[in-house]
């Protein structure tokens, strides 16, 4: 088989490492893809929304299953572009059409969803400009800090949480008159909820689901979870909390009426649903719905991953996901991130990456990196991930603290806290 990775970040490079294992695959290629996937199969110069110049890609290179990385193109409706195209729609595509895609497209539509089929989420009122003094009014109710969310896609930045109820006040005008362009033309006002997070995914073709391992996500730059959000400064799986106990709620009270919910809102579903869970005294609430996998999450999931994954996905996308099977590695996995220096504010790109070659006993995959002069280079604030396995959390994270002292950039910079928590 033939298959194309729709992406150009840590979670393709680590979707491709773990996809390459499977005698399944004749060729592989990534569009756009990083310096990393260069050297696991071959990348193809098309960004993830050139719908049409991705379109005559497939047909190029005879792509037979195609899985789409990011939420952007999923949610702007390239699985339903190959659906309607007669020169597409034989290529297997991995990921929600438009209409599932909208989980994660619209926080308002998520959160109608939830309450419509009784997932456990925090309390919730849209606002537009239209009921805006509702709004205000909704806010007084509230009790601190306040929550706002832009209802669509604003990559990552569009969640608000204010200590003061004029401050809220006054931000949901702002986010109303366009902070967030027209992501925030509609808010969600919610609930505060209080707890750790942990990253489930799903794999599912609509009717049957397979749980992949759980992560923890370490979104904040600095160390003890401080300072600005990231996309991601690590992640380790399994999370200790999340045991039988609490995985039995979150699939009896989330994920099974999440699948089955869309089934009754009729929409044709396949790929990944990623939840984003908090944990209130033992308690699973849905933050956020995600239509895709999790970056980093996926740099230390799929070392999990012990099945072959290209028949996982042939499963999700034939609809016959029921027939296979999902073998897990019982071992810790961890991912560290190395990123550049000024992340998540300004940075330069273009500084050499050097070291890669002297890593011992981890797995590398790039975040943001690009070849330039036959030299790899920065091209992100999320540069390099170093992944590795451990009998426990503290022997995994050695091996890949030990290993990101031997990668150098000017400006590196590496969270050396993760799994304090835990
Ligand atoms: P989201 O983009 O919806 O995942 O929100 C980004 C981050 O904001 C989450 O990962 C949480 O840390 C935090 N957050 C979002 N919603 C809530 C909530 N209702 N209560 C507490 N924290 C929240
Ligand atoms: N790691 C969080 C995300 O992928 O959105």
């Amino acid at each position: 088989m033939n298959i194309l990775i729709i992406g150009s970040g840590g979670r393709e490079h680590a979707l491709g490492w773990k996809i390459k294992q499977s005698n399944k695959v004749e060729k592989l290629f990534f569009a756009p893809g990083n310096a990393g996937t260069a050297s696991l199969g071959t990348n193809l110069s098309a960004g993830v929304s050139d719908f049409e110049k991705i379109k005559s890609l497939v047909l190029e290179n005879e792509i037979d299953l195609m899985l789409v990385g990011p939420e952007v193109p999923l949610v702007e409706g390239l699985h339903d572009k190959f659906a309607a195209d007669p020169e597409l729609k034989d290529v297997k595509v991995v990921g929600p059409k438009k209409a599932g895609a909208e989980l994660e497209g619209s926080k308002d539509f998520a959160k109608a969803f939830m309450a419509r089929h009784n997932i456990p989420t925090a309390k919730y009122f849209t606002v537009t400009s239209d009921n805006l003094e509702e709004g205000l009014a909704f806010l007084q109710t509230m009790q601190a800090p306040y929550v706002l969310k832009a209802d669509g896609l604003a990559a990552g930045k569009g969640v608000l949480i204010i200590s003061s109820l004029e401050e809220a006040q006054a931000s949901l005008k702002e986010m109303l008159g366009g902070q967030f362009g027209a992501a925030s033309s509609k808010v969600v006002i919610e609930e505060f909820l209080s707890g750790v997070e942990v990253s489930v995914f799903v794999i599912t073709d609509g009717k049957d689901y397979k749980i992949l391992p759980e992560a923890k996500d370490y979104k904040r730059i600095g160390e003890g979870d401080t300072g600005l959000n990231t996309g991601g400064m690590g992640a380790i799986t399994p999370v200790p909390f999340a045991d039988k106990v609490f995985m039995e709620k979150v699939e009896k009270q989330i994920i099974q009426p999440t699948i089955t919910g869309l089934q009754k809102d009729n929409i044709e579903y396949n790929g990944f649903v990623f939840f984003g869970l908090i944990n209130v005294n033992n308690d699973p609430y849905v933050i956020e719905y995600n239509v895709r996998m999790g970056d980093p999450e996926t740099e230390a999931v799929m070392l999990r991953v012990k099945s072959d994954f290209v028949d996982l996905l042939e499963g999700a996308a034939d609809g016959t996901l029921g027939e296979k099977s999902l073998e897990i590695d019982e071992r810790t996995a961890v991912t560290v991130m190395l990123v550049s220096g000024g992340y998540p504010g300004d940075y330069e790109k273009g500084k050499v990456i050097s070291g890669t070659e002297n890593v011992d006993g981890s797995i590398v995959f790039h975040a943001g990196t690009d070849t330039s002069n036959g030299e790899v280079v920065t091209a992100g604030g999320r540069v390099i991930s170093v992944s590795s396995y451990g009998e426990n959390m503290k022997q995994a994270l050695a091996t890949s603290y030990k290993n990101a002292e031997l990668i150098n950039f000017d400006g590196k910079y590496y969270r050396k806290d993760l799994g304090f928590d835990l």
